[in-house]
């Protein structure tokens, strides 16, 4: 009994770890206090769905998903053929076709002060989700920027404000304040919308949330199949286990 108990403890503690790293992976130390942490949620495919024509229409124009093929990802979330190619494939892709981008890495790093986009699939497993929701959230109006935006997650981006239309334009307020040294430096306050954009606050994080899933997903599509293979996997073991508690009082039965 007592190695059982230990067993429930040591699986208890795995799960819970794991989860922790997952949902706290990346990000900047204390932004989350102000744009929040973003929900990961594999299973819900509509999220999944909506990250994929969203991912298509603003951000595959510069950065790729070299390891992904627009056929797999539409199989893999359920999405019909013609679907694909009307709504999510563009400049003359073809079904079958790698998710790349025209652009040679050498222009986009002229046009982008030196700085080329990176593969978002293989990017994202790097720096983690909640990395990119917080970059996606944070960006704030600064003239002295050549896109006219900065960005409290990165610093001096090289990436233009891509969803302004969706969120707006929002002003970043700071002061100044002393750490243990007395050494005083900027530290953010909180964010002011100045120009709205299409979007309520509430409905841009839930874009940034579904463009986030959809990075998760694509930087290791193996994951929904496994996640599908463990499901079945857990009933079959449930199925099975009142299938033996049965055979198992029938076999005793005639021993007491
Ligand atoms: C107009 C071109 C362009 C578009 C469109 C664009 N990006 Fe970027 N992105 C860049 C550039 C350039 C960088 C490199 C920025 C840097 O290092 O300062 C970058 C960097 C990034 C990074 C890496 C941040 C880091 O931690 O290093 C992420 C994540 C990212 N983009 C996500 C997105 C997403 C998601 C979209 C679509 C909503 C998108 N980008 C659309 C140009 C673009």
């Amino acid at each position: 009994m007592k190695i059982l108990n230990k067993l429930i403890l040591l699986l208890t503690l795995f799960f819970s770890a794991t989860g922790i790293a997952w949902s706290a992976g990346g990000g900047s130390s204390d932004l989350d206090k102000h744009v929040g942490k973003v929900h990961i949620q594999l299973s819900n495919n509509a999220s999944l769905q909506r990250g994929a024509k969203y991912f298509t229409n603003y951000c595959l124009s510069c950065h790729s998903a070299e390891h992904s093929r627009y056929k797999r990802v539409a199989s893999d979330l359920g999405i019909p053929e013609d679907k694909m190619i009307e709504n999510l494939i563009f400049t003359g892709k073809k079904f079958g076709d790698l998710m790349t981008v025209a652009m040679k890495r050498e222009d986009a790093q002229k046009w982008f002060l030196g700085v080329a986009p990176p593969d978002l699939s293989t990017h994202t497993r790097v720096i983690g989700p909640q990395a990119v929701y917080e970059f996606l959230m944070t960006f704030y109006i600064d003239d002295s920027r050549p896109f006219g935006v900065n960005n409290l997650y990165l610093n001096n981006t090289a990436m233009p404000h891509v969803l302004a239309d969706l969120q707006g334009l929002q002003r970043g307020e700071f002061h100044m304040e002393a750490d243990a040294n007395g050494i005083e430096h900027k530290e953010f306050s909180q964010f002011e919308l100045i120009q709205p954009g299409s979007l309520s606050e509430d409905e841009y994080k839930q874009v940034v949330t579904d463009i986030v899933n959809f990075l998760v997903y694509l930087s290791e599509p193996a994951r929904l199949v496994r996640a599908k293979v463990g499901t079945g996997v857990l009933l079959f073991l449930a199925f099975f286990g009142v299938i033996a508690y049965f055979l198992k009082k029938n076999y005793w039965q005639d021993v007491h």
